[in-house]
């Protein structure tokens, strides 16, 4: 799933570009305003709290928020990936969201952020107010104070993704096309990038899977270990030692015919030879 999280400023563009992602990515975009815009005009009992806080310019309550925004999620079931625009907005809401899309097997793929100043923010949102109805648009303390809240509470948001590697900013001021392009770039180098690791990681299991097809020839080494194994605290020595092992086991047949001529008159050769043998063996295993 391709689940990206739109973060910016109030006014930095995250409702205009995420119109165009959901059309290009074929995702679903979760708008935590637009949902709280169309409960107000429903009159619905989360519209009139969600309107008690936004007419200020607050932040709705954690707790709400995030019940309507997994709501949604599970409302789409059969999404290929989602736009979360606007939210999370805390921290809570960013472990609240990462939690619940662990449940569902999946994770945030990357937070691409629009980077506006405020000097300009101020400037699309008044400019908006004067044509649009949206009353959080119209008067400029809560403009303002729509900003703050953004500093205050939200930035930090920015931190507990850069610190899991996925946040991306990008500059959010010029054509949206130009911004467009910039965030799919962003979103286009990821996808290669997981391809390649995914083909990458898929070799390396098939190398491993030779190796260990391979690995009876070391059979030889496991039988021989048993011989000379006397010292094979470390992985230098074992190397070493099955080197010798080798050569010694090359001829076992010869060395043993000789070991008992020589000892015939006295004892049993083959007995002292396979006593010394065994506890050498426990040994080196
Ligand atoms: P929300 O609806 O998310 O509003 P916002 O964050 O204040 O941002 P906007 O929607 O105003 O701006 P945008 O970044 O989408 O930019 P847009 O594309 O519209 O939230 C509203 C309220 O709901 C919050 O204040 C809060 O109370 C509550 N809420 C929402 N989510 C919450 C959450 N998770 N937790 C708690 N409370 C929550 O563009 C803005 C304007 O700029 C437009 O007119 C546009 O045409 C113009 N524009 C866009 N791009 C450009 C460009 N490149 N150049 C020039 N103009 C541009
Ligand atoms: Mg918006």
């Amino acid at each position: 799933m391709l689940n990206i999280v739109l973060f910016g400023p109030p006014g930095a563009g995250k409702g205009t570009q995420s119109a165009k992602l959901i059309k290009k990515y074929g995702l679903v975009h979760l708008s935590t305003g637009d949902i709280f815009r169309a409960n107000i005009k429903g009159g619905t009992p989360l519209g009139n709290l969600a309107k008690s806080y936004i007419d200020k310019g607050q932040l709705v309550p954690d707790e709400v928020t995030i019940k309507m925004l997994e709501a949604e999620c599970v409302r789409n079931p059969k999404a290929k990936g989602f736009i979360f625009d606007g939210f999370p907005r805390t921290r809570a809401q960013a472990k609240a969201l990462d939690q619940f899309l662990k449940t569902r097997a999946t994770a945030i793929t990357v937070m691409l952020a629009l980077e506006v100043a405020e000097g300009e923010l101020r400037k699309r949102l008044m400019l908006r107010g004067k044509e649009s109805g949206r009353v959080d648009d119209q008067d400029p303390k809560v403009i303002q104070k729509r900003i703050d809240v953004y500093n205050a509470e939200t930035m930090p948001v920015k931190d507990y993704y850069s610190a899991q590697g996925k946040y991306k900013g990008v500059k959010g001021i010029g054509t949206i096309e130009a911004i467009f392009n910039a965030l799919c770039k962003i979103i286009d180098n990821g996808r290669t990038t997981k391809t390649v690791k995914k083909a990458a990681s898929k070799k390396v299991v098939s190398v491993a899977k030779k190796k260990k097809t391979t690995a009876p020839k070391s059979g030889a080494a496991k039988k021989t270990k048993k011989v000379p194994a006397k010292r094979t605290s470390n992985k230098t020595a074992a190397a070493k030692k099955s080197k010798t092992v080798k050569k010694v086991s090359a001829k076992p047949v010869a060395k043993n015919k000789i070991a008992v001529k020589a000892a015939k008159p006295k004892t049993s050769a083959k007995k002292a030879a396979a006593k010394k043998i065994k506890p050498a063996g426990r040994k080196g295993r």
